[in-house]
């Protein structure tokens, strides 16, 4: 189990695919990722309007897609898992909305035409991306100049992101990287974006409950229990990890960020 690094995008795609179509369902009704509170943070930091046409990036069951429709014109989610995009269809038709549509993609190779978005997304997913960098350049591409991109993903501190790393790649294969907020924002710079907010957010997670959407093996989850056991002085002390109720509970990281691209940008 470890961290592999940032591999050709089509090596991370396969194995993207592979590990959505295993958890689809799960992430249907995933406390974590259809939680309001979370949702409506996201929500905020896109700054929605009714006239807006908003693409939602790897969209997966499509809770971020779906928060969105409520408050903007129309809203395209895209992923590359294709039963992902069946979850997120069949959440829409419960909930009977009906200004957004599901397509198949891939992050790095949007197939839209350049600046036909007001908004684009992206949430606890740049992480699972072969390549990060091709995939904020078509961000860039597809917005109208002025418009903003708003992407929520894990974001550890430096001094515990590697140690992490093994239990992320342990508990889903298709994890390749965490960026630190100061990484995001020299990445989203160096594409053309103006960043306008960036925040570390911090909450306790529930490490049980976040095995089980992933469905991790048994084994694994000794495995990986194991090696919490085993964490350094200077991990522990940023996780705070304890035991309560027989439930495993320690913090965790999200980064928020808001990034315009310019009035006066070129295609
Ligand atoms: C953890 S889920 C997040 C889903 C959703 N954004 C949310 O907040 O609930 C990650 C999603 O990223 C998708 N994904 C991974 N790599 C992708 C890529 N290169 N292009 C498009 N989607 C991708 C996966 O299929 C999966 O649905």
């Amino acid at each position: 189990m470890s961290p592999r690094g940032e591999p050709g995008g089509l090596a991370g795609d396969q194995d993207s695919r592979t590990q959505f179509s295993r958890v689809a369902e799960a992430y249907r009704s995933s406390p974590t990722h259809s939680d309001p509170v979370s949702l409506a943070r996201f929500i905020a930091l896109a700054e929605l309007r009714p006239n807006h046409v908003v693409l939602d990036v790897a969209t997966g069951a499509g809770h971020s897609a779906l928060a969105a429709a409520a408050h903007v014109r129309r809203v395209v989610g895209l992923d590359i898992t294709p039963a992902m995009l069946d979850q997120a269809r069949r959440l829409a038709a419960e909930r009977e909305i009906r200004n957004v549509e599901f397509v198949e993609g891939n992050a790095e190779a949007l197939p839209f035409a350049a600046q036909s978005f007001d908004r684009v997304l992206v949430r606890s997913a740049p992480h699972h991306f072969g390549q990060l960098i091709p995939a904020l350049a078509e961000a860039y591409r597809v917005l109208r100049p002025g418009g903003a991109f708003a992407v929520s993903d894990c974001s550890p501190p430096p001094v515990v992101r590697d140690w992490l790393a093994v239990v992320e790649v342990g508990r889903d294969p298709s994890h390749v990287r965490s960026r630190a907020l100061e990484e995001w924002r020299a990445l989203l710079q160096a594409i053309g974006f103006t960043v306008e907010h960036a925040e570390r957010i911090e909450q306790e997670k529930d490490i049980l409950e976040w095995f089980e959407i992933a469905r991790v093996s048994e084994a694994t989850r000794r495995q990986l229990l194991d090696y919490y056991e085993g964490a350094p002085q200077a991990v522990r002390g940023q996780l705070l990890p304890q035991w309560r109720e027989g439930r495993f509970y320690h913090r965790y990281w999200h980064a928020l960020i808001r990034a315009r691209r310019p009035l006066d940008a070129g295609v």
